[in-house]
Order: structure tokens, then sequence, then C-alpha cells
């Protein structure tokens, strides 16, 4: 059964990747999440300074998902790059894709090269599309942002450049913006931004009241945003959002997504969720009669 799956230069041994914040926080942690299974590992979305993120508490368990505000706490790409030497071979023997986030064009930029420098990533996602960080999405709310931003960094860099965009009215030309200016490949979506009450405390739950709702609750929506891609755009897509069973996999596939991305499901049932979802997958497509997985890819329209 053939289960490969290329989006610009990568080559990934089936569609499942581990999406980026989860685990994605220590080079050793993305090791692991490889070699449990995930086809490409997405780093914790990484900036030019070190960041400290939102004060506790940062996550909200409600129905159906999480409320995430972390505030793009990370190292700084500098020091996370530093901690990859350590383990460098392992890692350039995975597919490991950096996840930048920035709060200028100019910062993407730096990131970019400096992660181009260090030779130790596959591939970027830029991450427009932080919901509760206010600067980082204004570029995916905005086309032109988008544009300057996709521009800059795919002239800065020879790797391939994934943009990851959020649920917004205009994402159709966000994305249309994002491929006309270099993106190879679109992630969609980020988390949706959303909040949590304490009813005793009569407050938000979440220090920066606001945060980015993942998990079930937000699957049908994600998968609608990838059938939508699908018919206008012609770039691979990396379906993310609630995706939690084998059955999961299967439809953002069908819907036409190239690979997919597990982030909440990771984190409520630990590492053995990729080898659970890839042997779901490959059950169905055996019992269908698919020996492809490129027969199985946008299907459903
Ligand atoms: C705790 C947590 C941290 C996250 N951090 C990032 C991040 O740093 N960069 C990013 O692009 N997405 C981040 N995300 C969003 C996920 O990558 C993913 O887009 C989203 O959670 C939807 O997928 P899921 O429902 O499978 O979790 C984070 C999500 C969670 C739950």
């Amino acid at each position: 059964m053939d289960l490969r799956v290329s989006i610009a230069s990568l080559s990934l041994r089936h569609p499942i990747m581990l999406a980026s914040g989860i685990l994605g926080t220590t080079p050793s942690m993305l090791i692991k999440a490889y070699n449990s299974g995930a086809s490409a590992v997405i780093t914790k979305s990484l900036t030019m300074s070190p960041r400290d993120g939102y004060p506790n508490p940062v996550i909200a368990r409600v129905p159906c998902g999480l409320i995430n505000a972390i505030g793009l706490a990370n190292p700084g790409v500098k020091n996370y790059l530093d901690e990859c030497l350590e383990v460098k071979d392992e890692l350039t023997r995975i597919s490991v894709i950096f996840s930048i986030a920035g709060f200028s064009v100019n910062e993407y930029v730096k990131v970019a090269e400096l992660v181009t420098e260090y030779g130790i990533g596959k591939a970027l996602e830029l991450n427009l599309s932080c919901p509760h960080v206010e600067e980082t999405r204004l570029f995916s709310e905005d086309p032109k942002l988008t544009a300057q931003v996709v521009r800059a960094v795919c002239d800065a860099t020879s790797l391939p450049v994934f943009v990851k965009v959020g649920l917004t009215a205009n994402i159709s030309e966000v994305v249309e913006s994002a491929i006309k200016h270099g993106a190879s490949a679109i992630t969609a979506i980020n988390t949706i931004k959303a909040m949590a009450i304490d009813i005793r405390a009569k407050k938000p739950i979440l220090a920066a009241k606001y945060g980015g709702l993942s998990g079930p609750a937000i699957k049908p929506i994600a998968l609608r945003v990838i059938y939508d891609l699908y018919e206008e755009f012609k770039v691979p897509l990396i379906g993310v959002g609630g995706i939690s069973s084998w059955e999961d996999v299967v439809e953002f596939l069908m819907a036409g997504a190239t690979a997919i991305q597990v982030g909440t499901i990771v984190y409520k049932r630990g590492l053995r969720v990729f080898k659970d979802l890839l042997k779901g997958l490959m059950n169905f497509m055996h019992n269908e009669g698919f020996s492809s997985l490129k027969d199985l890819i946008g299907i459903a329209h």
C-alpha cells in the first residue's frame, strides 16, 4: 500500500504529522514524536527573542476541546536551534518543519534566515494566525500583509514555505495572496478565538481572557475550509483542526488534504495516537480497495 505523499520538496512516509505547539517545545520531543509514528513534526512557533507568554492559567478544558492562550511562549529561535545542534544527526534524518512567528515582516525574515542557515529543518511553516496574539493574527487577516511576509520570507530562504492560516471571513483572499507570493502549501486551520468563564470566580478562566479553541469542536469547520480551498486552489493543503480518529483523517483526505496534522488529540491521548490513526487509515484503504493514498485525496468532490 502506497501511503507516501510529497509536498514541495518534502517526501513523507504517510500523511499524519504532529501539529505546531504540541510537544514541539524541545528538539528531543520532536524526535520522540517522529519515532512514535508521526511522518513530520512541526516545532512550537519560534520568534526572534525569547518569550514568556501569558501568565497561568493558559489552558481551559471545555466540552469537545481546549482553549489555549500560551502567548507564543518559546526560548527564541537561536536558543532553540542551538539545542537542536545537540541532536543534529537525528533531527536531519527526520522531517522537521520549523514554525515561525513574528511581530513584523522583518522578524519573520530574520527567523527564517537563521533556521535556513542551521540546515536542520526541511520546510518552514509561517504561523500567520495565532488567534490570541493580536500582532500575529493581523497578518492572516490582511491579504496585503500576507503578501509582504510570504514574499520576503521566500526571498530569504531556500526551504519550502508553508503558510498556516486561521479562520477569517476573507480566508480565500489570504490564501490566494500567499500562493501568489510563493507559498508551497497551505496549512489550515489554526485555533479559533474563544473564551470560557469561571462562574464561581465570575471572570474569564484564562489569564489572557481569550484563547484559541482546538479539538473536536472545530473539526467540521476545518474540514469545510479544506473542502473549499481544494475547490479553489491547486497547491497542496495540510488539514488540521480536531482530527481525533482515523475516520477524521479519511474525511480530511477526501475533502482534499494531501496531509494532516494532529494537536489536541496527542495532548489528550499521548503519542500512541499516531500508530492508531495510521492503522485505521490502512485498514480502511485495504477494505475499500485503495492501493494508493493519492486516489483518496479529494475524492469527495
Ligand atoms: C496548547 C496548544 C499550543 C499551540 N501552539 C501553536 C503554535 O505555537 N503555533 C501554531 O501555529 N499553532 C499552535 N497551536 C495550534 C495547533 O497547531 C492546531 O492548529 C490547532 O490546535 C488545531 O488542531 P487540533 O484541534 O488537532 O489541536 C497550538 C494548539 C494548542 C492546543
